[in-house]
């Protein structure tokens, strides 16, 4: 078995996007992100991709917005950000208060400067397989792990354990694509699939998104898989000072010497996702000088 280091892979990429930057001159590309509220778990993202923007030499401002705000007023903030020819990238960090529709909040953001990947024009744009489509960052950072990783998929039966807009269906997509990585027949399985192992255990490359703690057993996976642990899961743990720790959707202890390779939690694929959005942002500024 060997354990694909997410820490090490996405170091790579954001010395690379280092490089790129530095490369630029004088002009540097900007994000802006929005957070409304102050959930703890996305003030510690926001700043985590804060610090990773100012490592890679990304401008990056932030908007707090008022966890009572309208969706209107969320929406004419997003509106002066999209004409703001200073402002690349724009990220609205979920989850959104329950008063709003995450949907049309994302989908308001212009498609050229969701670097999210979370915007339905974005998400089409997938599906037509264009060059110029901003993947969601998560399902982005995992087919970098499988290309560094030199996993091919071409003619693999990939199996994706989750349906949501951000992981799921984009990583379903990608996987699909007439590219390299792609070529792979793709199933997707999620909560209410029947007979569920029998589909797993078909699985060359089994991803794992279903956001629920240890879900995935040993019997539910082939001899010498390669599996993609997506779960960020918090359980309690009362010999940490957090009083949690975090776990995959997999079973680790029990599946890893099953498999030819598999990503960790910590250190898969959660490192990957912000070097993504910082690959993202650079190519939405390119795509912008380049429009001028
Ligand atoms: N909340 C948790 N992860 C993400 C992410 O990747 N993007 C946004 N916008 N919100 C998130």
């Amino acid at each position: 078995m060997q354990l694909i280091d997410g820490n090490a892979i996405a170091n790579e990429i954001v010395s690379e996007l280092s490089k790129k930057v530095d490369e630029l001159g004088s002009k540097k590309p900007c994000i802006t992100f929005i957070r409304v509220g102050e959930d703890p778990a996305s003030v510690s993202y926001v700043r985590k991709k804060e610090r990773i923007a100012a490592n890679i030499g990304i401008q990056s401002r932030l908007l707090v917005l008022p966890q009572s705000i309208s969706q209107s007023n969320l929406i004419k903030e997003i509106d002066i950000l999209n004409k703001d020819n200073d402002v690349h990238g724009i990220l609205v960090q979920a989850p959104l208060p329950s008063h709003m529709d995450e949907r049309i909040v994302f989908n308001r953001v212009s498609s050229l400067k969701d670097v999210d990947g979370f915007n339905a024009v974005n998400l089409g744009k997938i599906c037509q397989e264009l060059d110029d489509a901003f993947a969601s960052c998560t399902p982005a950072g995992i087919l970098q792990l499988i290309e560094r990783s030199k996993i091919d998929l071409s003619g693999k039966h990939v199996v994706i354990l989750g349906r949501s807009l951000i992981v799921g269906k984009p990583m379903g997509l990608l996987c699909l694509r007439k590219a390299i990585p792609g070529n792979a027949t793709v199933t997707f399985c999620h909560s209410r699939t029947e007979n569920l192992s029998d589909l797993t255990k078909q699985a060359d490359v089994l991803i794992c998104a279903i956001g629920k703690p240890h879900f995935v057993t040993a019997k539910m996976v082939r001899e010498g898989a390669v599996v993609i642990d997506v779960g960020i899961n918090r359980i309690a743990d009362q010999y940490k000072k957090s009083g949690f720790r975090l776990v995959g959707d997999v079973d680790f202890d029990e599946v890893a010497d099953k498999t030819s390779m598999i990503t960790p939690v910590p250190g898969g694929v959660g490192p990957m996702t912000v070097a993504m959005l910082m690959s993202n942002t650079i190519k939405a500024y390119e795509a912008a000088v380049q429009s001028k």
